[in-house]
């Protein structure tokens, strides 16, 4: 029974979940502390669970809900869309999670053998996304080298070059394994030149209220635009699995299309999930943003233990929950870095490799509460103090 050859190619080919090796790495070292899942410590808003919790029992709970989502939540949302992200012609169709949206997407969008585009370092789960779709010819750009911006130059090229051109364009914004934000007038480059050769451009915004030292999230809308958000993070609704879709109400078919993908994954997301994402919107964005600027202080500890790799060695940081640090350049195999890390000094990282670029490592700075996160930076300090001046020593 040793033979995979009746298993598929698209499962085969497609990388592995780097967070499932980690969960695995975590339970194998004693005492890990993670600074790896990017999660945020928070639990829903209280009255929004209070108010869930008196619907267990209504029969409509258990029964299957609108395939693109509850209409109280939808017709919220909308309203959501309109206020907080100028975004006037977009419909919504409930997920669950980000995750299932951005599928969604390559599914409806995407045919196997297309062309598509990201930039490096990538959100893992999108490049796996098109891996498994059969979109194996996935183009990945650099992103500057000290802003890690997204090399609008470079796509530019790449999309006038490419025949036929690229089907679809993706980015994370505020990013995914980075933190660095796109700013406006660069996102409204990458649609201009999308738009330009007809590819889609599809945004993740799921760290939309995750911006730090002042600047702004923006969403741009367009027809060829798609913008992906997520209750996760914001609400910490993690294990509840809401997120949506906003795509443009005026390309005829996009709804009919993205309904046949929706009704053969998760027919509807969980029905209970989304009434607490309706009580949790009815709160406003003030919740998220009060506990998000707390993480200033976290990312602050962070940024101090990350200091032993040098100067100009640690980028982003300045949305989402994420830290990128650049390991001494003879540590080209990051996987092996965070293994030792985990193993002798505690502390769990994400490897650079998972996300394109090895050498690196990304720490997350949103799942623990500062007293944890202080103990956990320590551990970190003390591993890369060591690393810089011994070496992976056992
Ligand atoms: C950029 C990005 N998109 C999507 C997701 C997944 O979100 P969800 O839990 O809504 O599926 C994550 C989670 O880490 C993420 O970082």
């Amino acid at each position: 029974m040793g033979s995979y050859g009746k298993l598929a190619r698209r499962a085969l080919d497609t990388e592995m979940p780097v967070m499932v090796q980690i969960q695995e790495l975590i339970r194998g070292a004693k005492n890990a502390v993670s600074l790896a899942q990017g999660v945020v410590y928070w639990q829903p808003p209280k009255q929004a669970l209070e108010k869930v919790k008196e619907l267990v029992w209504d029969p409509a709970i258990s029964r299957y809900g609108a395939d693109e989502g509850i209409p109280e939540l939808r017709e919220s949302l909308i309203k959501k869309l309109r206020l907080e992200n100028k975004l006037y012609k977009s419909s919504v169709m409930v997920t669950a999670g980000a995750n299932q949206a951005f599928v969604n997407l390559v599914l409806t969008l995407c045919d196997a053998g297309d062309t598509v585009v990201m930039f490096a370092p990538y959100y893992f789960n999108s490049y796996m996304s098109f891996q498994m779709t059969g979109i194996t010819n996935i183009l990945v750009g650099p992103g500057d080298p000290k802003t890690l911006y997204p090399d609008a130059d470079w796509l530019e090229r790449t999309l006038l070059e490419t025949k036929p051109a690229p089907k679809l364009v993706t980015v994370v914004n505020p990013g995914n394994p980075t933190g660095t934000y796109i700013p406006e007038h660069l996102l409204k480059r990458i649609s201009d030149l999308c738009k330009h050769v007809g590819s889609w451009l599809v945004v993740d915004n799921t760290y939309e209220y995750f911006m730090f030292d002042g600047l702004k999230h923006s969403c741009i809308e367009g027809n060829h635009i798609v913008n992906i958000f997520s209750f996760s993070k914001a609400y910490g609704m993690m294990g509840w699995r809401v997120g949506y879709i906003a795509y443009p109400s005026e390309v005829e078919g996009f709804g009919t299309q993205l309904l046949k993908v929706q009704d053969n994954i998760p027919i509807c997301a969980s029905i209970i999930s989304q009434y607490l994402a309706l009580y949790s919107l009815e709160l406003g964005p003030e919740w998220v943003t009060d506990r998000v600027k707390d993480l200033v202080k976290n990312r602050e500890i962070l940024l101090d233990a990350l200091s032993p790799l040098g100067e100009g060695a640690v980028k982003g940081g300045e949305g989402a929950i994420y830290l990128w640090a650049k390991l001494p350049d003879k540590y080209v195999d990051d996987f092996e870095v965070v293994r030792w890390l985990a193993h002798r000094h505690g502390v769990v990282v994400i490897p650079g490799t998972a996300c394109g670029c090895p050498g690196n490592v990304r720490i997350s700075f949103g799942g623990l509460m500062e007293k944890d996160c202080r103990a956990a930076a320590d551990k970190l300090r003390t591993g890369l103090e060591e690393l810089i001046r011994d070496g992976m020593v056992q």
